[in-house]
């Protein structure tokens, strides 16, 4: 059975996700293709490379589900009109595959949002039994829900509807720091170090310990867009404007209030299951510091967070909450890795390099000559096998660099990034050796985990523990991905840590790269030393020891 799950809300990140027989074996964003960033256009581009990848027609597409019941009803309807020849469309390729979407098997389904959300993080996380949290915005009007997961069946047990919303106080708060809300709230979790807890957000948020409410009529105005009462209350950064202790103290009293909101839930859903597992979802469990909180809270023992935890991992809740529909066991555990996007083989890396004339060479080993590189202190794009789904670069799509020079964050944020120089870098550390950099250390493939640097070692690897000592950890298995594992292993043979420091690879404003072109232009538009794209190697000058 073929099921292409969709999220197309017409508001971020829309996606696309193909389950066949009861597997997650593609998932995409379609800004990676389109290379618009956070795309929100129906994903066709994302759709085509589902297609491309499973070398399926879509005549043999069986079910479509979206994940968010409102607003694709436009969509549905332009489709239908589409359908019937009713209406032009522009792109030749959207038309075949619509046109063979009306093969008469194909059933659409359109899914609740928060669902599709709880199915992404207990499907995937290979837990029987969980608590399963899911705070974002919004859904259809759920803006957190409280689940008890068992035995494949998934049980609503509370809601909270906008705008009583965790994702509205941090958008809200986002938006007044002078970012852009629902895209920058990593950036308040990145300046939420450097402040101290001043701020009485009480009229904002108030919290209680089995809970939070969100005053929405302080965030929206008469419209959406009307943000005068909150303008009032906390004062808005104007572009250009500085960044300064107010601003960071803001940040941190946010961030507090997001922590404290987010174990207040945990209690609550812990005691009304009796778990003491955790599936999260949504956009605040990108919250790497507060899913950190989570499970130090003492409340749980063990923690899944859904990688691609915003809309974008909705698609593939969608895809799997046909099973739901059609009274089908839920598949468990279908994929146990998030490289789900598209890759590139050898030849056509290569084909890309000659058409664009680029003085390469083969490596035999691309994990030893990436390590070496590294430990010559080389900035060093990194692009193997199959794209990460989520917003985060695991090791197939990053820009890495040593962890043990402190300058190397301003070396990568001001010739690679472009980017504040106030926001941290991740280290990815061989899983066997974590323990001995973060205190409580669990588990973490996914980079969506902060813990504390052990003080003894935090001097080893300064360039990726944050301000406050902090580190976002990727921790890598071999099984999980080799190639980066040997990558790791080697660099820690030649230079005595098993840490590298780890960050998308993309410039500043842009998608993740996602092809081998990508990869290139990305390469020559930075101040990148060296790229390593499958077994080809490019350096733009000499390698010398520094
Ligand atoms: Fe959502």
């Amino acid at each position: 059975m073929n099921i292409i799950g969709i999220n197309s809300s017409g508001f971020h990140e829309s996606s696309v996700c193909l389950v066949q027989d009861g597997r997650v074996v593609f998932a995409c964003a379609e800004e990676r293709i389109s290379r618009v960033k956070q795309d929100k256009r129906f994903p066709n581009l994302a759709l085509q490379a589902a297609f491309d990848f499973a070398r399926l027609n879509a005549g043999e597409v069986d079910h479509v589900a979206f994940s968010f019941p409102h607003p694709w009803r436009a969509c549905r309807h332009d489709l239908k009109l589409m359908l019937t020849g009713q209406r032009c469309v522009s792109a030749k390729n959207m038309e075949n595959y619509l046109r063979n979407f009306a093969h008469p098997r194909v059933r659409f389904h359109h899914i609740n949002h928060h669902l599709c959300h709880a199915l992404s993080s207990y499907c995937m996380s290979g837990f029987d039994e969980a608590a399963v949290l899911v705070v974002d915005g919004r859904g259809a009007h759920e803006a957190t829900t409280l689940w008890h997961a068992a035995g494949g069946e998934l049980k609503l047990l509370e809601t909270y509807d906008y705008p009583n919303s965790i994702g509205v106080f941090y958008a809200g708060i986002t938006e007044m720091l002078g970012f852009e809300p629902l895209s920058d709230e990593w950036k308040v979790m990145g300046l939420a170090a450097y402040g101290r807890p001043t701020f009485d957000l009480s009229p904002l948020i108030r919290l209680n310990s089995e809970g939070y409410w969100v005053d929405g009529r302080r965030f929206f105005g008469r419209n959406d867009l009307d943000r005068r009462a909150l303008e009032r209350i906390l004062g808005q950064r104007r572009n250009g404007d500085a960044l300064n202790g107010r601003h960071q103290d803001l940040a941190r009293s946010a961030q507090d209030a997001c922590e404290q909101a987010m174990v207040a839930l945990l209690r609550r859903v812990t005691k009304l299951t009796g778990s003491r597992r955790l599936c999260l979802a949504g956009g605040v469990a990108l919250n790497c510091k507060a899913n950190g909180e989570l499970l130090r809270s003492g409340l749980i023992d063990q923690i899944y967070v859904q990688p691609a935890a915003g809309d974008d991992g909705t698609s593939i809740g969608a895809a799997l909450g046909v099973y739901l529909e059609l009274g089908l066991p839920l598949p468990r555990n279908p994929s146990g890795h998030t490289y789900l996007g598209p890759e590139f083989s050898n030849e056509e890396i290569e084909r890309v390099l000659q058409v664009y004339k680029l003085p390469y060479r083969r490596v035999d080993n691309a994990a030893k000559a990436g390590a070496g590189l590294l430990a010559r202190n080389r900035i060093v794009g990194w692009f193997q096998g199959r794209m990460e789904f989520g917003p985060r670069a695991l090791g197939n799509r990053s820009i890495l660099a040593h962890p043990g020079f402190r300058e190397n964050t301003d070396r990568v944020n001001e010739a690679v990034k472009f980017r504040e120089n106030w926001r941290p870098f991740a280290p990815s550390v061989l899983f066997e050796k974590a323990g001995r950099y973060f205190d409580d250390f669990y588990d973490s493939p996914y980079m969506i985990l902060s813990f504390w640097a052990n003080k003894a070692r935090a001097a080893e690897i300064p360039a990726v523990v944050h301000v406050d000592g902090s580190g976002r950890v990727q921790s890598v298995k071999r099984e999980g991905n080799p190639r980066y594992y040997e990558l790791i292993q080697e660099f820690e043979r030649l230079a005595d840590t098993p840490v590298v420091m780890n960050t998308s690879f993309n410039l500043k404003g842009e998608p993740i790269v996602c092809s081998p072109k990508d990869a290139v232009q990305t390469f020559y538009t930075s101040g990148l030393d060296d790229l390593l794209i499958g077994d080809f190697s490019i350096s733009k000058q000499p390698v010398q020891d520094r």
